[in-house]
């Protein structure tokens, strides 16, 4: 697995990027883009701006810099098989959404859900938090959970009501349920490594965690990191965290799952979703993106945004009493406000 990747000292310099002289070299640390990560992952616009080229050639820069930090690095096919076939979903608690992410939130894939406030983020993050514990023929994995919260949101009476809904005890579940507030962004980066402990323990207890939720992904970032400046910085500590929980869900076979709060578009449907919000990089690295949309009352619309493998396409679910429900076909009718 992905643990065998070799972590070499090599220092590459940004000179070392094809394109890149002393000069642009120079206007890009001065901006905070210092190592090849940090333009790796930069936007093309930002980039040309910073380090006065044109937008052509701050891609080329970015491609060149992406295969030396070897971002998205090579795997051999094999591997990759052998590691995809163990890949196990869990159920949303709606056949529709379940179905839109070819058959429910899926372990070692990062799942981003992102949405203006109450689209049912959270409440999507507290159903799945239920429904992994649930057994293999009900949609679950029979697993642990780790929530990191960074909005302080996480409410187990709300837990309570949904397990119990299923059937199960709701004390019970709790139990299987761990949490963690994250105070600021470094804090946030730190739970995955403590959450890597608290799984190799659980492993061994037989309740392995097989899922892990940032709920939310960018609030923290977003709130330390204002301003040009300090872009790139925020960028590249993001990538790591990315990374970092991508490892978790390939080491634990985990679901991924995180939340990201957008402003609505009023003027359009579905706003323009596929502008990356928390810059390139939450793009790039969530395997399933999920726009989620406030329909009438109760109803919330799900649109899966750029998946490699899966159609676009929308799903229409409920958020009840009971938590996340299928929406019926009447129900479908008064979609619209
Ligand atoms: P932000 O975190 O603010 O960005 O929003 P979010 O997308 O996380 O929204 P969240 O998942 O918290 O959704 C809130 C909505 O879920 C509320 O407006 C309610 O419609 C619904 N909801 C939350 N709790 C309950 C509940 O106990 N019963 C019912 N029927 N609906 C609930
Ligand atoms: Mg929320």
């Amino acid at each position: 697995m992905s643990e065998e990747s070799n972590e070499e000292t090599k220092i590459i310099e940004l000179e070392d990027i094809p394109g890149v002289g002393p000069e642009t070299a120079k206007k890009l640390r001065d901006a905070g883009y210092s190592t090849i990560e940090a333009v790796a992952v930069a936007s093309p616009s930002e980039l040309a701006n910073v380090g006065g080229i044109t937008e052509g050639n701050a891609v080329k820069i970015i491609q060149a810099a992406r295969k030396l930090a070897n971002i998205g690095g090579f795997e051999s096919g094999d591997k990759v098989f052998e590691r995809r076939k163990s890949v196990k979903k869990i159920t949303t608690g709606s056949k529709d959404l379940d179905e839109l992410l070819g058959g429910g939130v899926e372990t070692q894939s990062i799942t981003e859900f992102f949405g203006e406030f109450g689209s049912g983020k959270t409440q999507i993050c507290h159903q799945l938090a239920v429904n992994v514990q649930l057994p293999e023929d009900e949609g679950g994995l029979e697993g642990s959970v780790i929530i990191i919260d960074t909005e302080n949101t996480f409410r187990p009476e709300r837990i309570i009501q949904m397990a119990e809904a299923k059937g199960l005890d709701g004390n019970e579940v709790l139990k299987n349920i761990y949490v963690a507030q994250a105070y600021n962004s470094n804090h946030q980066m730190l739970l995955v490594d403590n959450a890597k402990e608290l799984a190799e323990k659980l492993k061994k207890d037989g309740r392995p965690v097989r899922l892990i939720i940032v709920d939310s992904l960018m609030s923290h970032f977003r709130a330390e990191y204002v301003g040009r400046g300090t872009l790139a910085d925020r960028q590249q500590k993001l990538n790591r965290h990315l990374h970092d929980l991508m490892k978790f869900g390939e080491l634990y076979n985990a679901a991924i799952v995180v939340t990201n709060q957008v402003m609505a578009r009023p003027d359009v449907l579905f706003g323009d979703p596929t502008k990356p919000v928390g810059g390139h990089i939450v793009a790039h690295t969530a395997t399933f993106r999920v726009y989620l949309k406030k329909g009438k009352e109760d109803l919330r619309i799900a649109r899966l945004i750029d998946s490699p493998h899966l159609p676009e396409g929308e799903a229409i679910f409920k958020v009840t009493e009971r938590g996340i429900e299928d929406a019926d076909e009447k129900d479908k009718k008064r979609r619209k406000k």
